[in-house]
């Protein structure tokens, strides 16, 4: 029997963006999908995902999530013509757009395999295994998801838009910072909103231009702020984040809601996280009164939302 696991993600700056070889901070979160995968007589594999969902979420994602499985097995040379396989995919992650789910179960699947089949793959492979998982989901992922789930920690992330290696760094926080999640309750299609985006780009350059310089501010001083703990500038800096998000048109009005209520309990900042058009926002809120007082009111108006930590 084979086990592994891989981290839930929030992205702090940069999603959409990163796709374009802009920079990306995103960290991992300390919840997970664990995978177990066993051998078994016979040929193919057969799959019990028991991993906690936002109603509706496995269900859309089924079809997606099988192509990703193959991808995986296939990279790492698994012959299911020869052998069975057994997946049971679990953990605290509860499976949400925006959170990294399918990167983490790429990641835990990957790894259980690593660890059945004796295979000494270290970290970086896994990663790789997992990319390719991640196709499944959506045909051009940026690699940003599956890095954060691998590793772990908050990662500055540039996709190498050539043929050569992603630039990665980890990045050491003073201190953790607390956050909380939460969830529109809506699946987004992370394939159709990157090409919606692409689409948006193509037809109109000049526009995506204006925006990606904005955004190169943003991701740039967002940086600094967290490396200096300025956390009021990182607030601000996410809400600017959010705002561009908004003009390439992957937040929604469930999503603004949202953030206004974050915002208006204290926050010091607020955004999409993720693919957006449904999904997940993410809250800064570096103070566990702050934190339990955004968390209540994203409850009381209806909103699942975790307490959750960043720089660990
Ligand atoms: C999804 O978590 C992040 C996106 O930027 C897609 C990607 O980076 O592959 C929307």
């Amino acid at each position: 029997m084979g086990n592994g696991s891989g981290f839930g993600k929030t992205i702090l700056f940069g999603e959409h963006f990163v796709v374009y070889g802009l920079p990306a901070l995103a960290s991992a979160i300390g919840d997970k999908t664990t995978c177990v995968v066993e051998k078994t007589e016979g040929t193919g594999y057969q799959l019990n995902d028991d991993r906690p969902e936002i109603p509706g979420y496995k269900e859309k994602k089924f079809e997606e999530q099988k192509v990703s499985i193959q991808n995986v097995i296939e990279f790492m040379n698994i012959n299911l013509k020869e052998q069975g396989l057994k997946i049971t995919l679990g953990g605290n992650l509860v499976c949400a757009s925006g959170v990294g789910a399918s990167a983490a179960s790429c990641v835990a699947l990957a790894r259980a395999i690593n660890d059945e089949f004796q295979l000494g793959w270290d970290d970086t492979k896994i990663n790789e295994a997992a990319y390719e998982g991640e196709k499944g989901y959506h045909g051009t992922p940026s690699g940003i998801d599956n890095t954060a789930s691998t590793f772990g920690g908050l990662v500055y992330f540039i996709r190498n838009l050539e043929s050569g290696p992603n630039t990665m760094e980890t990045i050491k926080l003073e201190n953790p910072i607390d956050m909380v999640i939460a969830s529109s309750g809506m699946t987004a299609n992370t394939s159709v909103v990157v090409a919606d985006v692409r689409k948006k780009k193509d037809e109109n350059p000049e526009w995506f231009e204006r925006i990606v310089n904005e955004y190169q501010n943003v991701v740039k001083q967002g940086r600094e702020a967290l490396e200096n703990m300025t956390l009021e500038r990182v607030g601000e800096l996410m809400n600017k984040n959010h705002e561009l998000l908004q003009k390439v048109t992957v937040s929604n009005e469930v999503l603004d809601k949202m953030v206004k209520i974050a915002r208006e309990a204290g926050a010091l900042g607020a955004k999409v996280t993720g693919t957006g058009r449904g999904g997940n926002i993410n809250v800064l809120t570096p103070d566990p009164d702050l934190q339990d007082k955004v968390f209540q009111a994203l409850k009381d108006a209806g909103y699942a939302a975790w307490k959750t930590r960043i720089g660990v």
